[in-house]
């Protein structure tokens, strides 16, 4: 059975339920080079920075909760980068691999480009990261870079794959 989704803008209220898909791969995925779990009233500031900035952060919804969110903030805050976005998409683990990393990845970049942004960069957590380096191969990333061992988390060293894709 295929599953029903809805993808719409987060509100402030959504973010206890991002916050626990996100404390979920803070402890333990490569994804996000974040180790201290983030508490709701700071993934509230985060919502308020990226929508303050024009940028968007989306939940999708799923037999009645929230199963993943994807928003874009900026790549660098210096001025000359105010065209370059970041993106970044967490789904709940027990929804994975149903194509909803797609979905939000899709509408990501067609707001993020609608909203006038140029550039989108992919900086992903760790070279055996296969699922978020296929997701971005699908929506146009092209690997632009790999930073060797410039992570270290679970006791190893991690890289970080730049990939990036014009909007
Ligand atoms: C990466 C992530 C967002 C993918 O979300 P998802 O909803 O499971 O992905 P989808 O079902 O939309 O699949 C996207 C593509 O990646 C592939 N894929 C997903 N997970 C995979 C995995 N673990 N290994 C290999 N390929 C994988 C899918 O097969 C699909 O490719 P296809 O269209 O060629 O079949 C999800 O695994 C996740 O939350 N990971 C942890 C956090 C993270 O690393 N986020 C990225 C930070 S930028």
């Amino acid at each position: 059975m295929t599953l029903r989704t809805t993808i719409r803008p987060a509100t402030v209220d959504d973010m206890a339920q991002v916050q626990a898909i996100y404390a979920h791969h803070v402890r333990n995925g490569t994804g996000t080079f974040e180790i201290e779990v983030p508490d709701v009233a700071e993934m509230q500031r985060r919502l308020a920075e990226v929508q303050g900035r024009n940028l968007p952060f989306l939940v999708t919804e799923a037999h009645g909760k929230i199963a993943g969110y994807a928003y874009a903030n900026l790549y660098r805050t210096r001025e000359a980068y105010r065209f370059t976005c970041e993106d970044s998409v967490y789904i709940d683990p027990a929804f994975h691999q149903q194509g909803l990393g797609h979905a939000l990845l899709d509408k990501l970049i067609y707001l993020a480009a609608a909203n006038g942004f140029k550039q989108m960069i992919a900086v992903i957590g760790g070279s055996g990261n296969a699922g978020s380096i296929r997701l971005h191969e699908k929506h146009g990333f092209v690997q632009v870079g790999l930073l060797p061992k410039v992570g270290f988390k679970f006791d190893r060293w991690l890289d970080s794959v730049l990939m990036q894709r014009s909007l």
